[in-house]
């Protein structure tokens, strides 16, 4: 079977569930990380049974490399997959694109130009089976128009969390609770709702006040092309990491999704169509379950040489949310995309 070569920059955090994901694909072979922090660059190396490079751009020299997994912070993403992608490799990089506008549009422009690799964004929450049935649902019209939408994100982090080099300032990080943590849920609301006609938002920096540069807490309101409206609600200030929550109201019913379970009322009659699914990923509940599932999926469009979706100008459309919802809230404006 022909696998592919893969190659992973920034053994932090989320690195462990891009690698476990990695080595249970029998179609993957984990080439190489990379890390400036040589001592953890070369643990995670150990324990993955692969190389370690400290500089990403030695990495990309080597040939048995296909595909590159971008793990590092906010601002190092356009940078690192403007040369993966001009050094022939296919790069999938982790939410957000990256911390401005100007940014995310180099990595665009390079995948354009470069088309014979392909660049793919993660938003693994779009894979959960719940997700899938919100989308399902309103493209079918079985419960007829939808009306209204609602999105809420209520984490906990606190200055501890704060504790690195490039989170919780614009410069690095690009923003804070929104960019971060609650931009899977708003790109869920966006995709499900269908084309956003305009979006207005105010942000606020509520707990965490003189710790962090970047907002703690934000809300928007969203209109769509097909008539309906949002309203999302997110902030880093609650006690405890709950799941996030959405619900979708349509002219015949609504479907809740609460605790990671997804609930049909209809006529009054409440149904459970999925239920919170075990994970082996080692992922956090509240990250979702599903990066193995978009990492396979990402992996098989290269495979069988098809056009991956889930692409740049698809992962750049919660991320152009978030940074009119940041500029909105600085002007005080709607913005309007009609
Ligand atoms: N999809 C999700 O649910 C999810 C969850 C958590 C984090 N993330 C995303 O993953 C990314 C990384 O977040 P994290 O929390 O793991 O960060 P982190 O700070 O824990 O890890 C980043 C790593 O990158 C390394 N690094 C810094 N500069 C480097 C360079 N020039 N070359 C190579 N390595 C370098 C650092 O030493 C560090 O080990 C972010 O984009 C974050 O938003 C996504």
């Amino acid at each position: 079977m022909k696998q592919i070569g893969i190659a992973l920059i920034g053994c932090g955090a989320i690195s462990s569930v891009h690698l476990k994901a990695i080595s249970e694909i029998p179609t993957a072979k984990l080439v190489a990380v990379v890390d400036t922090n040589a001592e953890l660059a070369a643990q995670t190396a150990e324990a993955y049974q692969c190389r370690y490079y400290t500089d990403y751009l030695e990495m990309l020299k080597n040939p048995d490399i296909d595909v590159v997994h971008i793990c590092t912070a906010h601002y190092l993403h356009a940078p690192m997959a403007v040369d993966a992608l001009n050094a022939g490799k296919h790069v999938l990089t982790e939410k957000p694109m990256a911390e401005t506008k100007e940014a995310a549009i180099t990595m665009l422009h390079a995948a354009e130009a470069n088309p014979n690799v392909q660049l793919g964004v993660i938003f693994q929450n779009r894979y959960n089976p719940a997700s899938i049935l919100m989308k399902q649902t309103v493209d079918s019209g079985e419960l007829g128009k939808l009306l209204c939408l609602k999105g809420i994100v209520t984490w906990c982090r606190d200055a501890s969390y704060y504790q690195t080099e490039w989170k919780g300032k614009w410069a690095t990080e690009g923003g804070g609770v929104l960019i971060n943590q609650s931009i899977h849920t708003l790109d869920l609301l966006q995709w499900i709702g269908g084309e956003v006609s305009s979006v207005k938002g105010t942000m606020s920096t509520d707990s965490l006040e003189g710790i962090i540069e970047v907002e703690d807490t934000v809300h928007a309101h969203l209109t769509y092309q097909n008539g309906a409206t949002a309203v999302f609600y997110a902030t880093n200030s609650y006690g405890v990491n709950s799941p996030p929550e959405i619900e979708l109201v349509f002219e015949k019913g609504k479907l809740v999704l609460a605790g990671d379970t997804l609930y049909r009322v209809v006529d009054g009659e409440q149904s459970i169509l999925t239920s919170p699914e075990a994970t082996n990923l080692g992922a956090k509940s509240y990250w979702g379950i599903s990066h193995g599932t978009q990492i396979a999926d990402f992996y098989d469009h290269l495979l069988h040489n098809r056009s991956y979706g889930l692409n740049g100008p698809e992962g750049f459309k919660a991320f152009n949310l978030v940074m009119d919802i940041y500029e909105s809230s600085r002007s005080g404006k709607r913005i309007s995309y009609q």
